[in-house]
């Protein structure tokens, strides 16, 4: 099953857990949109002709869909016996947070009774505010739309000595943007871990774009990813940011005005890089053969950023930069990342400060 805001990468992760649970004498259903599908019996049976063919195609051949209702305990009580019916026993959830967090309510011992499903999780989100992988599926891809993006908006703004903001996707997660904006050169990054008022935003923004300005027979455009998680709009943004340049420049603002970009769900689209071809290729492997080695309630995961206490999670045999982790903790520990909280979330809250100054060069 693939679940909640597709990601480019997921085919590749669908082929390979079919492929290697084929190779390996398991009959394999697809289930199409998410949770959604699985309520409404919309199973596919799945073959190697089904699957070879999508590695390089983007978004997801099962469809995918959010499902609010899965909050309820009727409803999964539901999809559970529409598996128990369709004979399926172990289940493949790749997606984000919510998905994931779906894959752990559906075995939870108390509303399982004597029920045999199991569960291996996948993480697949643009946004990488997953905890305990470094990567998940469909970032790399986004990452690359973004810088290209970029590159492109690099033309227009150094031939008209421009200012851009450009807003990114990720949710409440800053990741996409700060890496973007250093693999894309940007001159700044607005990002939701700093947790900056609007007003240190704007100063960040008018110092950076007057220095810049001020520098004879350098380029003097400016350019700003934003995230979606800063909850500021980007036209007030914008208007702010122009009022400030106006009353220091004391200029009419014509053709120096800012322009701004949101990029939206461009960023999710697309052809999936091929490290995200191998990333989905590689944790499915790992997670179906978790699966068949009787573990459930796991998620494969890749290389993480941070310490993993050994009772929570281990490295693999089958794959040594893939992991497999205990999956109610990768979820508490998302909800502290998107929190804010914890190791990982600090080092991405103070990473830009320290480099605020390189930025202004
Ligand atoms: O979680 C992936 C994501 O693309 C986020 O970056 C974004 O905030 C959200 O999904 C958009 O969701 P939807 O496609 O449902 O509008």
């Amino acid at each position: 099953m693939t679940s909640g805001g597709d990601a480019p990468g997921m085919n590749a992760a669908v082929r390979a857990a079919a492929l290697v649970a084929m190779a390996n004498g398991i009959e394999v259903v697809g289930i199409r949109r998410g949770y959604k599908g699985l309520l409404e019996n919309d199973l596919v049976t799945l073959a190697p002709g089904d699957v070879l063919a999508v590695l390089r195609e983007g978004g997801t051949m099962l469809g995918s869909a959010r499902c609010k209702a899965f909050h309820q305990r009727d409803v999964r009580d539901r999809a559970r016996a529409v598996l128990h019916q369709a004979g399926v026993d172990q289940l493949v959830v790749i997606g984000g947070n919510g998905s994931l967090t779906g894959a752990v309510r559906l075995t939870d011992a108390d509303e399982l009774g004597e029920g045999a499903l199991r569960v291996a999780g996948i993480p697949a989100s643009i946004d990488n505010d997953i905890a305990y992988t470094g990567l998940s599926i469909g970032v790399d891809t986004a990452m690359n739309t973004i810088v290209e993006a970029l590159d492109k908006i690099a033309d227009t703004a150094t031939a008209h000595d421009r200012t851009f903001i450009v807003e990114v996707m990720g949710r409440d997660c800053g990741y996409l943007s700060m890496t973007a904006a250093v693999a894309g050169g940007a001159d700044g990054v607005l990002y939701p871990e700093a947790g900056k008022d609007v007003h240190s935003i704007v100063d960040r923004i008018v110092d950076t774009v007057l220095a810049k300005r001020s520098r004879p027979g350098r380029s003097r455009r400016a350019i700003f990813v934003k995230a979606e998680g800063v909850h500021l709009p980007i036209d007030q943004l914008k208007r702010e940011v122009d009022a400030r340049l106006a009353a220091a420049s004391g200029e009419e603002l014509t053709e120096t005005e800012t322009r701004v970009t949101v990029l939206g769900h461009v960023v999710r689209g697309g052809r999936p890089s091929a490290f995200d071809r191998l990333l989905g290729s590689r944790l499915a492997n790992v997670a179906v053969r978790a699966l068949m080695a009787g573990r459930t309630r796991v998620m494969a995961a890749w290389m993480p950023p941070v310490d993993i206490d050994p009772a929570i999670g281990t490295r693999t045999e089958a794959d040594p930069y893939c992991w497999l982790v205990e999956l109610p903790a990768a979820l508490a520990e998302t909800d502290r990342l998107i929190a804010g909280q914890g190791g990982l979330a600090q080092w991405r809250a103070h990473v830009f400060d320290d480099l605020e100054a390189v930025f202004l060069l």
